[in-house]
């Protein structure tokens, strides 16, 4: 017994060192390294068994195109460990004509450009069974980069690396590979992949492409065994090349390549290959041959011969090159050393390596990559421009198919909707988004397209004033807002502009006349203070009658709640008479769809069916249903019964008279919420919240808190639904989420993305996205790479611009120091990090603290004007915020 036990713990010890040592593995490659390696088409994140690189899916990288499986695994066809794996699954691009890949490299120097290597790989695997291998091309941004050309005679599971190494400022502009479809056949792609270098290398002009010639020399193998990382500190791409009747050189020995400029990998230059004839002479302006390119090469050589002593092997390399001249080197025992070109431009390669005069031994290569200059004639879009149509593409939504890469370059796959100047500062001169489903504010961003002549918004939702900031855009000629919902005044500068032809039509609220909206900024703070009063009033009484209820009801309430414990199966009978025979459908839900009831006593209750297609949920669901019941708080959606027939499962909830947040918030909903309202529904959706956490015997974690999971009944009161049922339904559940793409769940942890578990702190996220929504009135933004959401609350916070926050509906009727508060509890609920972001404790007492704020404001109203921003506001907020 104690043997086995020591083996244990030893057995133990072991397993825990590796992996201790994978993790940090990890943390290497993705972070410091900044290598950026991406799978086309799978479903999860990895790490790569044979190269230790941490995979991720493409899903925050693109927004189109599908995934697709290879029909057959390609390691029965290719043995290349080394790039296997990631080949197994494509992004294809049905749809299109330029489909984009938008990269964030680490820059690790600020405003410098830095270089980097980039790799596509292709291998079309017959992943659409149709046998035609496509052609296409690829771009770089606004420039072409190559043709993509799968051979229609090879094996179908052939091979495709495409390398570019280029410069690039990531302050200044994102890295974007884009697919371009030329009416042959159907774009995809296998895997992308980003390295930094170190600046010193490939000291010629960028970019460079590589024409599947960076060679290592005498290996004497003849598969495909790419080297790569780790061998390769940049996972530059070895493939091994061996010219017939060249002998092969190889050592064992480890050639040290740390403290060189290229670092090698020693595996690539301990073979070498050395002519029988004394003489390598090279030249080549054969097939694949581009005339009009400029060339450069780079050769690597070191001796790995032990020679004799006082043996020496000087190499001379004569490039015929533009300069034209020889050199001579010395080789040195395991040293490496490069020698590069200067640019081939005589229409042809040829360079010269042979023994020096008085040298012992013949020559040797060990290694040499050559590149083709990549011209770059076009100009991208002015950054200015470029951010703003994100922006505006990211605030309302914009979902275009059109809509990826650079807005205007190139112009034949310019952004539908868009016109732009031309020469080498490109700006945006037109915009169309007519009919396009534009909800919300007219944004700020608009005003940054300077150059912007012509701007059409007609036929939307748009909502607010026709904001004056339009006036500044000095070259705009025509506006048309027509069919819109936009309310207030038209303003002065845009309505006595003579250049300008504004179309504002059907816009029911937008006021034509010049003298309006005066009145009712008269009577707002009247309206105001009168509700404050009635609000302390409301809350006296009801403190009061809490308390007396409290003493005189207590005892009696938990009785008879014991009492109703064991009523609370009902049967498929009672539950079609309850329903009515399911008479009325009030909503659908993740699970099932929701009926309306009435109980015997008259009391409405809400009867939610569950889908019978979650078979395996069910096993659990009495044991579950049992324990929901017993799960009561206020600011919970109380379980009065649930049905476990053989026919239907059912839950039986109390009735919520006014329906979810999200119709409430929705733009359909004419009775806007108002501030107070609002911060009080954070507050009691927090209760409800910080009750599952850490009020109940086992800790709930929600994992679908989004505003249609938190009702209301008359009273105003928020309680949350929808717990509980995660955990009864967790395996269905989980694999729900992780096959939609997590990118379109606005409510739903990044981090779930990563580690694919849901805990607390990812429930305090959705609380936090919920609570953003509550102050903005929408969330019109996709979940975008690198949270955005984040960084666009934060950008507006630290501009200090509450106003392009808050929602317009409230009409500038809000609190403002204890909007800056829950603004920056929001944000602190929101950090990318879970670890960053609070417990919903503290959460809870925060909110608290800032109603209470605005409960004493209401009651000072008089003293300070309601209608304008406080420019007093909470600077301690900020502080608090960047200190993060
Ligand atoms: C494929 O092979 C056929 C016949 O062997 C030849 O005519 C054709 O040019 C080849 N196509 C390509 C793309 O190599
Ligand atoms: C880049 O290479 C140079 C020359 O080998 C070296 O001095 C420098 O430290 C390297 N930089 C980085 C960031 O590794
Ligand atoms: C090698 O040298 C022999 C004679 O010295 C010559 O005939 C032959 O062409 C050379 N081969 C190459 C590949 O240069
Ligand atoms: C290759 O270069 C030689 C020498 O300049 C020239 O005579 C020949 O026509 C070229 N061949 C091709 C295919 O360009
Ligand atoms: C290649 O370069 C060598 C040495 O500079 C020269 O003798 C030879 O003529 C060149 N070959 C061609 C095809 O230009
Ligand atoms: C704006 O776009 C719509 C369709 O998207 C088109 O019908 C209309 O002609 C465009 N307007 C202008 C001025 O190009
Ligand atoms: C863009 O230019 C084209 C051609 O000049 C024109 O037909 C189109 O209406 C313009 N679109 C916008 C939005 O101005
Ligand atoms: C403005 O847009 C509406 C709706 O798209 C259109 O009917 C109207 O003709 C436009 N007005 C002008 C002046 O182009």
């Amino acid at each position: 017994m104690k043997g086995t036990s020591l083996w244990m713990l030893a057995l133990y010890v072991f397993v825990s060192f590796i992996t201790v040592s994978n993790s940090a593995e990890v943390v290497a490659n993705g972070d410091h390294s900044g290598f950026i390696s991406v799978d086309c088409g799978t479903r999860r994140d990895y790490m790569d068994e044979v190269t230790g690189i941490w995979y991720q899916t493409d899903e925050s990288f693109i927004e189109s195109g599908t995934s697709h499986e290879l029909a057959q695994n390609i390691n029965s066809y290719i043995y290349a460990p080394t790039i296997n794996r990631q080949l197994m699954t494509v992004r294809s691009f049905p749809e299109g004509q330029r489909n984009c890949y938008t990269l964030k490299p680490k820059q690790e120097k600020q405003n410098q450009k830095n270089k980097y290597l980039m790799r596509a790989i292709f291998a079309y695997g017959n992943y659409d069974s149709k046998n035609q291998p496509p052609e296409f091309d690829l771009y770089l941004g606004v420039n072409f980069w190559t043709t993509v050309l799968i051979s229609r005679n090879a094996s179908s599971y052939q091979i495709y690396p495409y390398e570019i190494i280029m410069e690039h400022d990531g302050t200044k502009e994102m890295v974007q590979v884009c697919l371009v479809n030329k009416g042959q056949g159907t774009p995809f792609i296998n895997t992308l992949e980003l390295r930094p270098l170190n600046n010193s290398l490939y000291p010629v002009p960028l970019p460079l492409v590589f024409d599947s010639s960076r060679i290592d020399l005498g290996s004497g193998l003849t598969a495909y065994t790419w080297t790569r990382y780790k061998d390769d500190v940049y996972d530059r791409l070895w493939s091994n090349y061996d010219y017939s009747n060249w002998h092969l050189v190889q050592t064992s020995a480890e050639v040290k390549t740390e403290d060189t400029v290229y670092e090698l990998p020693s595996e690539v230059l301990r073979t070498a290959s050395q002519p029988l004839n004394q003489s390598i002479i090279f030249t080549w302006n054969g097939s694949g041959y581009d005339i009009s390119a400029q060339y450069y090469l780079f050769l690597h050589f070191a001796e790995i011969e032990k020679l004799p002593r006082g043996h020496k092997r000087i190499i001379s390399v004569t490039f015929d090159d533009e300069n034209s001249f020889s050199q001579e080197l010395t080789l040195e025992y395991l040293k490496p050393v490069t020698l590069s070109s200067n640019k081939f431009i005589k229409g042809y390669i040829n360079f010269t390596i042979k023994a020096a005069t008085n040298s012992d031994a013949p020559p040797i290569l060990n290694a040499f990559e050559l590149y083709k200059f990549l011209p770059q004639p076009n100009f991208p879009t002015a950054a200015q421009d470029v951010n703003a149509i994100m922006e505006i593409k990211h605030i309302y939504g914009v979902s275009k198919i059109s809509w990826q890469g650079d807005p205007c370059v190139p112009s034949n796959f310019a952004w539908d909707g868009l016109n732009c100047s031309s020469g080498s500062n490109i700006r945006i001169t037109s915009l169309n988004l007519t009919s396009s489903k534009l909800a919300g504010q007219i944004t700020p961003s608009f005003a940054s397209l300077e150059k912007l002549e012509f701007l059409d918004l007609s036929s939307n939702e748009l909502t607010g004033p026709l904001p004056e900031f339009l006036a500044t855009l000095p070259n705009l000629k025509f506006i048309n807002v027509t069919g819109n919902k936009l309310t207030g005044s038209i303003p002065k500068a845009l309505r006595e502009n003579a250049n300008l032809r504004l179309s504002t039509a059907n816009n029911p609220d937008l006021c034509q006349a010049s003298p309006c909206g005066k009145p009712i900024k008269f009577v707002i703070p009247l309206i105001a203070s009168l509700s404050a009063l009635v609000i302390v009033i409301v809350l006296v009484s009801l403190v009061i009658w809490r308390l007396r209820k409290k003493r005189v009801l207590s005892p009696e309430s938990r009785k008879s709640e014991g009492l109703k414990r064991k009523n609370q199966a009902f049967s498929y009978s009672e539950v079609l008479r309850i329903t009515n025979n399911f008479e009325t459908a009030i909503g659908e839900g993740r699970f099932g769809k929701v009926y309306l009831g009435t109980l015997k006593d008259g009391a409405q209750v809400a009867v939610k069916l569950l889908s019978l297609s979650s078979s395996q949920g069910y096993k659990e669901f009495e044991s579950e249903a049992q324990l929901l019941t017993v799960t009561h708080h206020r600011n919970l959606v109380s379980l009065v019964g649930f049905c476990d027939s053989n026919n239907i499962k059912a839950l039986i909830y109390e009735y919520m008279d006014l329906g979810d947040l999200g119709q409430l918030l929705s733009e359909n909903n004419t009775n806007v919420l108002k501030w107070k309202e609002r911060l009080q529904v954070a507050v009691d959706a927090a209760k409800g919240l910080e009750y599952l956490h850490n009020g109940c015997k086992t800790p709930i974690v929600h994992r679908n808190l989004k505003p249609s999971n938190i009702l209301l009944n008359k009273s105003m009161v928020a309680k949350i639904a929808d717990f509980g049922l995660s955990r009864a339904f967790a395996n269905e559940r989980d694999s729900n989420i992780s096959t939609q793409p997590v990118g379109t769940s606005t409510y739903i942890d990044p981090e779930f993305k990563k580690f694919g578990r849901l805990n607390k702190k990812s429930d305090v996220y959705s609380f936090g996205m919920i609570l953003l929504q509550l102050i903005t009135g929408h969330l019109p933004i996709k979940r975008e790479p690198g949270n955005y959401i984040f960084d666009w609350a934060r950008s507006k916070i630290e501009s200090g611009d509450i106003q392009g926050i808050v929602d317009p509906r409230l009409e500038g009727e809000f609190h403002d120091t204890s909007t800056w508060k829950a603004v920056e509890i929001a944000m602190s609920c929101i950090f990318p990090k879970s670890e960053e972001r609070p417990d919903i404790s503290s959460v809870l007492h925060k909110l608290s603290e800032c109603l209470d704020m605005l409960m004493d404001h209401a009651k000072s109203s008089n003293d300070i004007p309601r209608n304008s921003i406080n420019h007093t506001r909470a600077t301690v907020s900020m502080t608090t915020l960047s200190a993060r």
